[in-house]
């Protein structure tokens, strides 16, 4: 489905897809749950989901002749860190917008994790005093002017790498990556759970599922707190998406699965369901999950199974996406472990 675009490697290769022995027999062993390892796809600055989304995008960015890289997300934000990373690679310079999207405990939440990575990457840090907002941000549109005044050649890549017109392609290579491992797997995943925000990596999964009729299979895990504006973000870069790669049918409303009950109570900050599901998998399987996406994406997982959302016998592919470094801005909540 990919192969007229092109692609700039930032990834190992095929991430990793390890059974979770220890966290399925725990929930009862009915259902066998998988994790596909997004988290070590690479090298730089501890990889994760947005090296996908960027190896379609960074090319556009090479042609463009532009000389800075301008993006944009919360202080903690993993995307910025990785957009550091990759302009750090490529030789562009680097200019980051980071707003106040998260209330937060500790003293040092600006110091740590992701933001610390991205300044000592070298990256020019701008903090703003705004919200969360997964849509286009006045402070990043003025970064890029700011960028051009000062005789830059800004390229823009939005929050998430989603809305972008090649953001969805990655997540494409997901689904055909999983395709090619199942045939040596023996057997399909029955179900995808992904956690969602700015939309394009459920976008591009589901497009690439929809190959083989698997769209719906592929459950959203919001964490965003704002599941209308995700949702719709979702459909409208799965239809753009599905357009580029001639997927030769629409994407509907109703392809787009998204569970809202486990972003609570608020973008970025762990509910104490949360804090449990992180630190099950990581008692049961030593897997790290952080507490602004995947550790959502986990305790939905792990709900749905307890609930019985998944017949028994399902294959249940967790897309670990990343996000660890973040855990760094979040000692006090795991003082006690
Ligand atoms: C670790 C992690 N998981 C999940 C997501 C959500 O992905 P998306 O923004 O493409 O919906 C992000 C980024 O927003 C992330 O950094």
């Amino acid at each position: 489905m990919l192969s007229k675009f092109e692609r700039y490697p930032l990834t190992f290769g095929p991430t990793h897809i390890e059974k979770l022995e220890r966290l399925s027999d725990h929930l009862g062993g009915k259902v066998e749950l998988y994790a596909k390892r997004e988290d070590c796809n690479s090298g730089l600055a501890f990889g994760g989901n947005k090296l996908r989304k960027l190896e379609y995008i960074i090319p556009d960015a090479i042609a463009s002749n532009a000389d800075t890289l301008v993006s944009i997300g919360g202080v903690q934000s993993n995307h910025t860190r990785m957009i550091a990373a990759v302009a750090a690679k490529i030789g562009f310079k680097c200019r980051l917008v980071q707003e106040s999207w998260v209330p937060h405990e500790d003293a040092v939440y600006d110091r740590v994790g992701n933001i610390m990575l991205s300044r000592i990457m070298g990256a020019d840090v701008q903090m703003v005093d705004e919200g969360f907002d997964i849509g286009i941000r006045r402070s990043w549109e003025e970064a890029i002017e700011d960028v051009k005044a000062k005789g830059g050649k800004p390229y823009a890549i939005p929050a998430g790498a989603s809305v972008h017109k090649y953001g969805g392609l990655g997540y494409v290579g997901f689904a055909e990556e999983v395709r090619e491992q199942e045939k040596d797997l023996g057997f399909a995943f029955d179900y995808i759970v992904v956690c969602t925000v700015t939309g394009s990596t459920h976008a591009g999964m589901l497009v690439g599922f929809a190959k083989d009729g698997r769209e719906r299979k592929v459950i959203g895990i919001d964490a965003s707190f704002t599941p209308a504006q995700t949702r719709a973000q979702v459909l409208e870069i799965a239809r753009n998406t599905a357009r580029l790669v001639e997927l030769g049918r629409d994407i509907v409303e109703d392809d787009v699965v998204l569970v809202e009950d486990y972003a609570y109570p608020v973008y970025g900050v762990p509910s104490e369901e949360t804090k449990e599901a992180i630190r099950l998998s990581a008692r049961l399987e030593g897997m790290i999950t952080d507490p602004v996406y995947e550790g959502k994406s986990m305790q939905g997982m792990i709900d749905l199974v307890r609930k019985g959302y998944f017949p028994e016998g399902s294959k249940v592919l967790y897309a670990h996406l990343g996000g660890a470094p973040a855990l760094n801005g979040y000692g006090y909540a795991f003082r006690n472990g």
